[in-house]
């Protein structure tokens, strides 16, 4: 195991130091993309949650700020959201028209409230910029009493309907309410108990949001949720569906079994996208804890804990499966480009390395691949994780190899992996593969695939390594791409 400066990334959002988990109140304000986050600032394990709180306004490089929320005689503050007041609906800005309100849940303790319902949401606002936050004097806005699991607040502005709408996870499933002030709040409906998927612990994270389909006048609903323990790759993951809403319920249109992954990695949890990117941007931008609930506390770093992903840009694309949503790395990452070189198009066979890089991480590479019907070709872009590209008669596989070695089963035992995802029967594919200290993240088949991993190496100089271990393959066409640090 190295020492923790070699897994601190260097494109990718860290704490300074201490815990960080979920993002939270994602909101672009006045020119600045807010990230505000999970956060003990005492450890670096899970412990009291607070706001923690970052500006940037490309999206990689990151100021941090002080910390937004603290907990209170109330309870402690979990995940939620941020968003404009622009027509001040609250009345708590003086009539300005610049306000910002967070919402969050108030994480009490049994011990404080003497019965298990401790979860209720709670409001707070800041009328400078984000800079500095207060509580709303009557919190909760959405109390509860009879919900054991009951959070993660995702608010926004109904257009359509000129109220705001919030989603709350209630156990395995989203309640959805409504309100014209961000403070009283009715309930409209629940979505979810018979539809995608379960396990035996609470969803978490919701976000719903209205996106285009490419190339189309048409548009869906697109719902977010986290699932705990049985995502597709083993532990925490998001899912989502597709569907309608008309501001009052979430109508899949899909049927209840079918289960839709945002992501196929291990490490890419409590997905949430920005509010309030401008119409002439139109981007819909995402971001993931790097993590995962049964390893996180223990992954080897000391001082700080946790990454989030890269900012990915979603569309929603017509696929050989059906309406899918597809990811883009954010554009922003080229302006940290520093060199870009080809790799060498042809045909290789068993044992020939398609090539074999000396890289001071991080870097981008890019590969378009056409293997033969039982091919494998190895991928490895940090040693100990690696992925293989395998092809049978019927279909295309990424399988992801994370190693057991002593030192990593030490930490925990569910962090080693090794699992498959079938990319369908294609004969190509395209991937990008995006290697930072501590991480690697894949986009395949034009982002059909996003599969995010953390990956760990044991030796300070690390190389990535692409060779055909069966069959043959051809490479349309391959780039390397050096980034600088943020
Ligand atoms: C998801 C989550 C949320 C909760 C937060 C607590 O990772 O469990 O449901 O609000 O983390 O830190």
């Amino acid at each position: 195991m190295l020492d923790e400066k070699y897994y601190r990334p260097a494109v990718h959002f860290t704490p300074p130091y201490g815990w960080l988990n979920d993002p939270n109140g994602l909101v672009y304000h006045q020119g600045e993309y807010h990230l505000f986050y999970q956060y003990h600032p005492f450890s670096s394990k899970w412990g009291p949650m607070h706001w923690g709180h970052a500006i940037s306004t490309d999206l990689l490089h990151w100021n941090h700020h002080p910390i937004a929320l603290v907990p209170d005689e109330l309870g402690t503050c979990f995940s939620g959201t941020a968003v404009s007041d622009p027509n001040n609906t609250s009345g708590l800005f003086d009539g300005a028209s610049n306000g910002l309100l967070a919402f969050y849940t108030i994480a009490a303790s049994e011990r404080q409230l003497g019965h298990p319902y401790t979860q209720s949401q709670g409001l707070a606002y800041s009328s400078d910029a984000g800079r500095t936050w207060k509580k709303y004097a009557n919190n909760p806005v959405v109390p509860n009493t009879s919900k054991v699991d009951f959070r993660d607040p995702k608010v926004f502005w109904y257009e359509q309907g000129q109220y705001w709408v919030m989603l709350v996870t209630e156990g395995q499933s989203v309640a959805i309410y409504r309100s014209h002030n961000a403070m009283d709040w009715q309930y409209c409906s629940s979505f979810g108990a018979e539809h995608g998927a379960h396990d035996e612990r609470a969803w978490e994270c919701p976000d719903l949001f209205e996106m285009k389909v490419e190339n189309s006048e048409e548009s869906r609903w697109i719902l977010i949720v986290g699932v705990q323990r049985k995502a597709y790759a083993p532990g925490s993951g998001s899912q989502y569906f597709i569907g309608h809403f008309d501001g009052e319920r979430f109508i899949n249109e899909n049927t209840p079994e079918t289960v839709l992954w945002l992501d196929y990695g291990r490490d890419f949890y409590a997905t949430q996208t920005w509010s309030d990117i401008p119409e002439k941007d139109g981007r819909r931008l995402a971001i993931s804890w790097m993590s995962n609930w049964l390893y996180a506390n223990h992954t080897p770093t000391e001082s700080w804990r946790s990454a989030m992903s890269i900012p990915h840009e979603l569309y929603l694309r017509q696929s050989g499966q059906g309406l899918r949503l597809h990811h883009a790395f954010i554009r922003e990452l080229k302006s940290l480009e520093t060199q870009i070189e080809g790799l060498p198009a042809g045909s290789y066979a068993a044992n020939s390395l398609l090539c074999q890089l000396y890289p001071r991480s991080p870097e981008i590479l890019s590969m378009k691949l056409k293997p033969e019907i039982n091919t494998s070709v190895l991928i490895e872009p940090v040693d100990g994780t690696t992925l293989y590209l395998e092809t049978d008669e019927q279909e295309m596989m990424l399988r992801c190899v994370r190693q057991a070695r002593s030192w990593n089963l030490e930490f925990d035992q569910h962090y080693p992996h090794d699992y498959k995802i079938s990319l369908g029967d294609i004969r190509e594919i395209d991937l990008q593969i995006l290697i930072d200290q501590g991480s690697i993240e894949v986009l395949l088949d034009q982002g059909l695939y996003s599969v995010t991993n953390l990956a760990f190496p044991e030796s300070e100089t690390t190389d990535v390594t692409v060779k055909v271990m069966q069959g043959v393959v051809s490479l349309t066409r391959g780039e390397w791409q050096k980034l600088h640090a943020v």
